[in-house]
């Protein structure tokens, strides 16, 4: 065992992780922050998506001991109002049906508009181009960014 100090969700956590734990382990199992999804441990799906210093990352292929000293946000801790409004706007537009992708969508769409607060279509489909949903067929989720696009153009003008 070896210890990991990072900051996680604005908390400081002092944890023990195996040398190769992955930060997707380390987060579900240790910390009991089982909003970060295992889909296929293999970085294909996107469900394990969580910032590391604000950077998207898939947490399945992602050392638990690079984070030593870094900030990681997970959608346990994405609470605030962009976030509680992106969210609302996926569900109004009927972007989650079983629900396992959403955190990982969410995650990566927040890293997104906090580059861009307004992203047009083609810069949302390949900010999310590694993240699979099997049931939306994607149009509904994009077309909840859009929305919150529109909304923060607004606010802009
Ligand atoms: S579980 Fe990490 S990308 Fe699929
Ligand atoms: S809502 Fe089921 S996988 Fe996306």
């Amino acid at each position: 065992m070896t210890k990991l100090t990072a900051t996680i969700n604005g908390r400081q956590e002092r944890l023990d992780i195996e040398p190769l734990e992955t930060l997707m382990d380390a987060l579900r199992n240790r910390l009991h922050l089982t909003g970060t999804k295992e889909g296929c441990r293999e970085g294909e799906c996107g469900a394990c998506t969580v910032l590391v210093d604000c950077k998207p990352v898939n947490a399945c292929l992602f050392a638990a001991s690079a984070v030593e000293g870094r900030r990681v946000e997970t959608i346990e801790g994405l609470n605030d109002a962009p976030a509680k409004r992106l969210q609302d706007a996926i569900v109004a537009a009927g972007g989650v049906q079983c629900g396992y992708c959403t955190p990982g969508f969410v995650v990566m769409i927040i890293a997104l508009l906090r580059r861009h607060p307004a992203p047009d279509e083609a810069l949302i489909r390949e900010a999310l181009s590694g993240n699979i949903c099997r049931c939306t067929g994607y149009a509904q989720i994009v077309d909840a960014v859009l929305a919150v696009a529109k909304a923060n153009n607004g606010q802009q003008s």
